[in-house]
């Protein structure tokens, strides 16, 4: 799993195999046609032999060149079109090839780069190492057996030959800031949910974060009661393991005096962190309840990100709050009927356990407005199944009250490769989720519209004139089949859009 990532000189005597890049329109990079040279034309003649390759973004042709040189392993990658490739075409290159070469019997790749239309060289291979590592991300945690001898040996370093391997080395070092914020993200979703429960979670954050300087604040159950946070309250009861809030702040914002920094604008993030979800008394269905552990998707969002921000010094102030919670049936469980009073005051009728992360969430948002006063409050929640129905894995449902916040939002999404899709906010959902018992109900009235009577619900815990965003998850968090740069299962989402949305509005 280990994979080292170093940007040698170009004169540098190179042992492993050789990538040599190729555009669909333009042919051989230069520096694969000086190899391709000194290998009298072996490149040049395989490509001719295989028409059907033809160099489209992250296609490969292997070919062994035979002779007196040294190499004797070349993987031609195809880079698209050249004016088209830019950094997200770049990663995907990448990914594909981790892809068919991460396990192939090969120690070491060398990538004799190049640029594009849009491209530096420098970027280039920076994007294209950063793509390698995202797909090349496994968690192997729980696999006893090591390896059998005649397994395929994986790879253990990457060597990206540019022209200027200082500037390749620090552009690529910016991008993996990013990277382990994901990685963390993944980690924590993948974590079975027996190891990663409220308390456990709790201090692996600490554990994780403190070091980076950022400051921990740990509620427990106790005093969540105390505080009157009567909705992670209620969902955490039924477990053995407690609730759990935990508030994470990353003073990164410059100032001469440390004072004028405590009153510099902060940026909110929240998050969804029920770390099993049964559904509580209103039980789900037994098929696939296993990927419930991934209910804490959000939270593992916020977390990684907070770990982004820190490791590349964002010039910012954030806050992350996440609420910790196992929602599990029991004698001593909260149940439909239930009416429980929030920590902003408001009451809900419970007429389904299993809408159970919007109480988490009304929780934490109160919280957040009143001690923090947020520039705006973006959380991050496996809320809906309904928008897996509306929007499948591919997009993650965005609903905002503020249309320059979405516009930075939309911006940030096309950068990051993490698509975001506008959903609505409408006053008759607003009203749909009034109760006739308490204030609230925590369900809609019907099924319909699962994932905006969620919103608006969630809308009825932001204060007049804070700027939110609410995106549900569900459908991004996690997927069952690979993809360029995210291996299935956890997938990080959240932290790369987030990341590029502060780095592109909200630093200085
Ligand atoms: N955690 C689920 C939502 C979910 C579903 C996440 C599928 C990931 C994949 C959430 O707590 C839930 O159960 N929501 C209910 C709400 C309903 C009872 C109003 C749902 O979507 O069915
Ligand atoms: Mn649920
Ligand atoms: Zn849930």
């Amino acid at each position: 799993m280990s994979l080292k990532v170093t940007f040698p000189k170009t004169d540098t005597k190179l042992a492993g195999a050789l990538i040599a890049l190729t555009f669909e329109d333009a042919g051989l990079s230069p520096q694969a046609e000086k190899l391709d040279k000194t290998l009298d034309g072996s490149i040049t003649g395989a490509l001719k032999r295989n028409q059907s390759f033809k160099g489209k973004v992250g296609e490969t042709l292997e070919l062994y060149p035979a002779g007196k040189n040294e190499i004797d392993r070349i993987i031609v990658l195809g880079l698209g079109k050249y004016d088209e490739l830019d950094a997200l075409k770049t990663e995907t290159a990448g990914g594909t090839l981790a892809a068919k070469f991460s396990k192939a019997d090969i120690d070491t790749l060398d990538i004799l780069t190049t640029h594009s239309k849009k491209l530096k060289s420098e970027d280039l291979a920076a994007h294209l190492a950063n793509g390698f590592v995202l797909r090349h991300y496994n968690f192997d945690r729980y696999k006893s057996k090591k390896k059998t001898e005649d397994a395929p040996k994986d790879i253990s370093a990457l060597r990206t030959v540019d022209a200027h391997p200082a500037k390749a080395k620090s552009a690529y070092e910016a991008l993996s800031h990013v990277t382990q914020g994901a990685f963390l993200a993944r980690d924590l979703v993948n974590t079975a949910p027996n190891e990663l429960y409220p308390d456990s979670y709790a201090k692996i954050i600490e554990k994780e974060l403190k070091p980076l300087g950022v400051e921990i604040e740990i509620f427990d159950d106790k005093k969540l009661l105390k505080l009157g946070m009567g909705g992670i309250s209620a969902v955490g009861q039924g477990s053995s393991r407690k609730p759990r809030m935990v508030i994470m702040r990353y003073n990164g914002a410059p100032s001469s005096s440390k004072s004028k920094a405590k009153n510099a604008p902060r940026l909110g993030f929240v998050g969804k962190g029920v770390t099993f979800d049964t559904g509580g008394i209103s039980l789900k269905p037994g098929p696939n309840m296993d990927e419930m552990k991934m209910d804490m998707g959000g939270s593992a969002a916020v977390v990684g990100l907070i770990k982004t921000l820190a490791l590349r010094g964002a010039k910012c102030n954030a806050v992350g709050i996440v609420g910790l919670a196992e929602n599990m049936p029991s004698s001593i469980a909260y149940r439909p009927g239930d009416v429980i009073t929030t920590y902003a005051g408001k009451t809900i009728e419970v007429l389904n356990t299993d809408a159970e992360g919007r109480l988490v969430l009304a929780d934490c948002l109160s919280y957040m407005q009143e001690t923090y006063s947020p520039e705006f409050v973006i959380d991050l929640a496996t809320l809906t199944g309904a928008i897996l129905v509306a929007l499948g894995h591919e997009y993650c449902g965005t609903f905002v009250n503020d249309d320059t916040l979405w516009k930075q939002m939309e911006k940030a999404s096309a950068a990051s490769g993490e698509k975001l899709w506008r959903m609505p906010l409408d006053e008759v959902w607003t009203k749909e989720v009034e109760s006739e018992v308490a204030d609230l109900q925590n369900t809609g009235k019907s099924r319909n519209a699962g994932s905006c009577t969620a919103a608006a619900f969630l809308g009825h815990f932001i204060n007049e004139g804070t700027r939110w965003a609410h995106m549900d998850i569900a459908g991004t968090a996690w997927r069952k089949s690979d993809q360029p740069t995210v291996p299935k299962f956890g997938s990080g989402f959240g932290v790369r859009v987030l990341n590029d949305l502060v780095a592109k509005y909200y630093e200085g």
